[in-house]
């Protein structure tokens, strides 16, 4: 954790755990060390990030806060896994945010993102450690796979906490609107206003958004039921199932999210999973879908967008 201050001083980048995926961090406020973020992860500078807040009080110091919905959410949500996109302050260099004159908001509630990024005393731009367009790192060995040789630093906090990345909302005329699901759900969220979905659009707020994203190497095709999926026969077919089930033997492989049918094991293991089936070299991963309450529409939108 001391290396990765010197570091995050020095204006380089440091691989991070934080409660829902492992995040690439740099100061926010430098623009160099923000540009070393697009370099390891090859991502288009068009592509806007998420700052990580030490406290509350340095909300102000970025964004303006427009309502007391977000002051509600803030509040209980923080510091958790919710992102919120506000109307930025001129403190934040154009790079992090793309141009745009909104930025994304959070607070880790990670101990030791928690730790370093309150030593650090200022935000801390994180998008998640994965190279652009891939499987986001749930555990240190994944950003080694994908970022190794790239990055100085990974610091290893062991395998996160939600497994995937933060809901992303924004309020619009006094209501909610999700742009990305995540670990707070729409349930949780329309206790505080009214939730409406995001339309997709062509030229999406948050690349979560794009058609194709969080791809395996392999090819990936969404079911409702494996046990109905008839495939090209011949073919080396992986299975990724919400639980066992004997019937999916007839697979060349498979793995399972959750032993006991649990959504929120299930969205922890879910990238692991992926990238376990993905490295046997399958012809093809039919992944079914779970139950789309709670944090399962999260799931389900993940596994969507790894369909393309
Ligand atoms: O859980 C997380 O959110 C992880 C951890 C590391 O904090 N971070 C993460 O960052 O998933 P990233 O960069 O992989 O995804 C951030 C998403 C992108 O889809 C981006 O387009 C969207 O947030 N985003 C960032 N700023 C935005 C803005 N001003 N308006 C709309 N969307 C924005
Ligand atoms: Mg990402």
């Amino acid at each position: 954790m001391a290396r990765a201050l010197e570091l995050l001083d020095a204006g380089q980048v440091v691989a991070l755990p934080t409660e829902t995926v492992y995040g690439l961090a740099a100061d926010a406020l430098n623009p160099e060390a923000v540009a070393r973020i697009f370099e390891a992860k090859e991502r288009p500078c068009f592509d806007p990030l998420i700052i990580h807040l030490p406290d509350q009080k340095a909300l102000d110091q970025v964004s303006e806060i427009e309502t007391e919905t977000v002051q509600r959410l803030t509040q209980t949500f923080w510091p958790g896994p919710l992102t919120i996109v506000l109307r930025k302050r001129d403190t934040i260099p154009d790079i992090v945010t793309a141009g745009l004159e909104t930025v994304a908001v959070r607070m880790s509630a990670n101990p030791i993102f928690t730790e370093i990024v309150g030593k650090f005393g200022r935000p801390i731009a994180a998008p998640s450690a994965n190279r652009f367009g891939q499987i986001s790192p749930t555990q240190a060995s994944h950003v080694l796979d994908e970022l190794g040789g790239r990055i100085p630093l990974i610091v290893d906090g062991g395998p996160t906490q939600h497994g995937i990345e933060s809901t992303i909302v924004r309020i619009v005329d006094g209501s909610i609107e999700i742009l990305r699901n995540g670990p707070v759900t729409a349930e949780r969220l329309a206790e505080f206003a009214p939730v409406v979905r995001t339309r997709l659009s062509s030229a999406p707020l948050a690349p979560g958004q794009l058609p194709s994203h969080y791809a395996p190497r392999a090819k990936l095709v969404v079911v409702d039921a494996l046990e109905s999926f008839s495939g090209p026969s011949g073919k080396r077919i992986a299975a990724l199932s919400f639980r066992d089930s004997t019937a999916l033997r007839r697979y060349w492989t498979r793995a399972h999210l959750s032993e006991r049918g649990d959504l929120r094991e299930a969205a922890a293991n879910l990238f692991q999973r992926l990238r376990e089936l993905d490295r046997q070299n399958p012809d093809l991963i039919v992944a079914e879908l779970v139950p789309a309450q709670g944090i399962g529409a999260a799931i389900n939108e993940r596994l969507r967008r790894a369909a393309g």
